[in-house]
């Protein structure tokens, strides 16, 4: 999980909001390309939530994984624009993640795909302290996050999903995330 949390959510919070805040925060939501959000990559089939104080779901429950995630913590939860986002996670890996590995994020802004993009994920985990070859076994992590203040308002959708250099789904993570405008007082 730690890789997976680590990734996935390191990925989904850092990504995202640095996707976000660069193309809206200077554009504006208003001019965005909107790139054809009606693809079927955001349907992420069965949600299930994950134990844990955190909007972060499991998601294409059906298909069988080489992560199983045993919770999942962010604080605060929900996150806030501006403050440290605290993510801890603990897992089982059951297969080894080595170099070709990889994660596909997708991010929403409403309607509006913010962000589809493929990382790789031996760097992704080098942000958590971990490196490749990772597992078989028992993860946990913990990371910090700083969370920018111009992360405009409104509601972020994001997928995750990890895969195995022979591509094997590792996970699924989705979160719904919203940041409410804030108040100049
Ligand atoms: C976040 O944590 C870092 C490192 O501890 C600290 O320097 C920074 O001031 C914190 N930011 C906020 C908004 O609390």
């Amino acid at each position: 999980m730690k890789l997976l949390s680590l990734t996935s959510v390191a990925a989904i919070a850092l990504q995202a909001s640095t996707a976000l805040s660069a193309a809206l925060a200077v554009r504006g939501p208003a001019n965005i390309f909107v790139q054809n959000p009606f693809t079927s990559n955001d349907v992420t089939k069965e949600d299930r939530p994950i134990p844990g104080d955190s909007p972060v779901k499991l998601c294409d429950v059906f298909t069988p994984k080489q992560l199983t995630i045993d919770h999942i913590n962010i604080s605060p939860n929900p996150p806030e624009k501006g403050s440290n986002l605290t993510i801890e996670a603990s897992g089982t890996l059951h297969t080894t993640v080595t170099k070709g590995s990889y994660i596909e994020v997708d991010v929403r802004y409403g309607y509006v795909r913010l962000l589809t993009q493929k990382f790789d994920l031996c760097e992704q985990i080098e942000q958590v302290d971990l490196k490749c070859p990772l597992g078989p076994g028992p993860l946990a992590l913990t990371k910090v996050v700083e969370l920018p203040q111009q992360i405009p308002p409104g509601q972020y959708i994001a997928v995750a999903r990890a895969f195995t250099s022979d591509s094997k789904p590792i996970t699924c993570l989705s979160a719904q995330v919203t940041f409410d405008v804030s108040l100049p007082f």
